[in-house]
């Protein structure tokens, strides 16, 4: 590359940007002094102007031409094009290679590698391509990356692995003058007897009924079947699912893409069981049914279907890409406490859309306004997933090196209330050693690892400027 002005190309890629040192006074952009179609920008920083120039074009007011096989870019999809001495390969002459990023091929990157054309989705799951990576959705019960597993152990409602203990509910209906008991440790799927079911008190407004697995557990399904009390069939009708990780914040489940509560079809008389699949399933330690509608009495005897995490027992088994780099987590799902834009320029907005690992382009990291410690880069993985790790990265801001070299990591399940990940040696907030230059991948891991939906990146200390391309290590339980 050949200097160009007094800042090297390579430092700055095709698209310089370059200060003027102009006398005049008034607008300086009123006449246009900025060649081959380039942009004329006023009041950034102490210079009267600057031009923007377009690709292949440098120098201060972007009449030079920048010349090289690199020149412009001819590579696509983030591609990094490397000048070589010139050979001949066939009939062709080639100055230059791409290097491109995973999931793309081709002499000029230009070609998406189907990652879906094996087939690599099982039991029915649909597979979705994406940058050098894939994923299954799965149907229930079946899940894993590749959909291999299948989900569907009775827990214990029937069975009595869940204990008296692990069932309580919002009340009890006492019946026969408060002799009978409708507690709900009788909520037992085909239990037997006159009284053999859990019933909430008339004058509950808001029953529920939960149970608390004791530990995490993934959710495919659940069976539902009424009762009879007094020669009458008693049973819910319709109901919903919340749970929770804690005991303390509980989500509605809503199922996959759909915003408002979801509302499952219950049972219709007071013997045959009705079976429901969560799909997507539920990772919970805590499960609630709210009956919606119920028939003469909220009556309920029932299962639940699901199985153990520890199919990943290891964090080493559990260590996949999340989906920062291969936009499995979508634009949407990346948001930020500011954004920064250098001079002011919008063309020059560092976007936490742009936080993605070895991310490449101009601006190709998150940047918030202030370099204070209140600011955060946050994922919503969409579901709760187990996070075991992360990745850092720096980039550079035209030729200044810029990283985050200490931060905190917080989780949410809902997205409002927050953890921050703590250091188990001492009992507070742990602090990550992230980067030491732009461009290198600085891994931490978890220990123990979290489940959540929300991830949040809170900088600590940083070189230069709060830059930072990530990536989340983790897997779908
Ligand atoms: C580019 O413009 C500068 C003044 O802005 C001038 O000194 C220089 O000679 C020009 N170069 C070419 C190649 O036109
Ligand atoms: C309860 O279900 C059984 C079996 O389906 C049926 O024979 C019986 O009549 C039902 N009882 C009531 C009260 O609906
Ligand atoms: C960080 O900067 C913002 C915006 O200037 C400010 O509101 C906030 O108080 C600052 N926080 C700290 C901890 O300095
Ligand atoms: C930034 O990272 C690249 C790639 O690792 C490296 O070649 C370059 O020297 C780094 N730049 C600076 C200024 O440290």
């Amino acid at each position: 590359m050949k200097p160009t002005g007094n800042i090297t190309t390579a430092a700055l890629g095709s698209f310089l940007l370059l200060l003027c040192a102009c006398s005049a006074r008034g607008d300086y952009c009123e006449v246009n002094a900025c060649h081959n179609g380039a942009t004329c920008v006023t009041g950034v920083g102490e210079d009267p102007f600057i031009c923007i120039c377009a690709d292949g074009f440098g120098g201060d007011t972007c009449n030079l031409t920048e010349t090289g096989p690199c020149s412009p870019n001819p590579c696509r999809n983030d591609g990094s094009c490397e000048v070589i001495a010139p050979t001949r390969r066939g009939d062709v002459f080639n100055e230059y290679v791409c290097k491109c990023q995973p999931g793309f091929e081709g002499a000029h990157c230009q070609i998406n590698v189907n990652d879906c054309a094996k087939d690599p989705c099982r039991n029915g799951g649909t597979c979705r391509d994406l940058d050098g990576d894939y994923t299954c959705q799965c149907p229930s019960p079946y899940v894993g990356k590749q959909c291999q597993l299948r989900c569907i152990t009775l827990l214990g409602m029937e069975g009595g692995a869940i204990a008296e203990s692990q069932i309580s509910a919002s009340s009890v209906h006492y019946g026969v003058l408060g002799l009978q008991r409708w507690g709900p440790e009788l909520a037992r799927l085909n239990n037997q007897g006159i009284v053999n079911a859990w019933t909430s008190a008339s004058h509950d407004r808001n029953p529920w009924i939960e149970i608390n697995m004791q530990k995490k557990m993934r959710l495919t399904g659940i069976i539902t079947q009424g009762a009879s009390r007094m020669g009458a069939a008693e049973y819910i009708k319709a109901f919903k699912v919340a749970s929770s990780l804690d005991g303390i914040s509980y989500v509605t489940y809503k199922g996959d893409g759909i915003r408002r509560d979801k509302v499952f079809v219950g049972n219709v008389d007071n013997d045959s069981t009705k079976t429901n699949l969560f799909d997507p399933p539920i990772v919970a330690q805590y499960i609630r049914i709210i009956p919606v509608v119920c028939r003469k009495a909220c009556t309920l005897r029932m299962e639940l279907v699901g199985c153990e995490l520890n199919v990943y027992s290891n964090t080493a088994g559990c260590s996949e890409p999340l989906g920062m780099k291969s936009r499995l987590i979508s634009d949407d799902q990346l948001s930020a406490s500011s954004t920064y834009r250098t001079w002011g320029i919008d063309t020059f907005t560092w976007h936490p859309q742009f936080a993605r690992l070895d991310k490449a382009g101009k601006t190709n990291a998150w940047s918030p306004t202030q370099n204070n410690r209140s600011e955060w880069i946050q994922v919503d993985l969409g579901k709760t997933k187990q996070l075991t790790g992360i990745i850092t990265q720096g980039a550079k801001d035209f030729g200044v090196v810029q990283f985050v070299s200490e931060f905190k990591v917080a989780y949410s399940n809902d997205g409002e209330s927050w953890n921050v990940v703590q250091d188990g040696n001492t009992g507070s907030d742990q602090i990550f050693q992230g980067n030491t230059d732009n461009n290198s991948h600085k891994k931490n891991v978890f220990e123990p690892p979290f489940y959540a939906q929300y991830v949040r990146v809170i900088p600590w200390e940083w070189h230069e400027r709060i830059t930072l391309r990530m990536e989340l290590l983790g897997c779908d339980d």
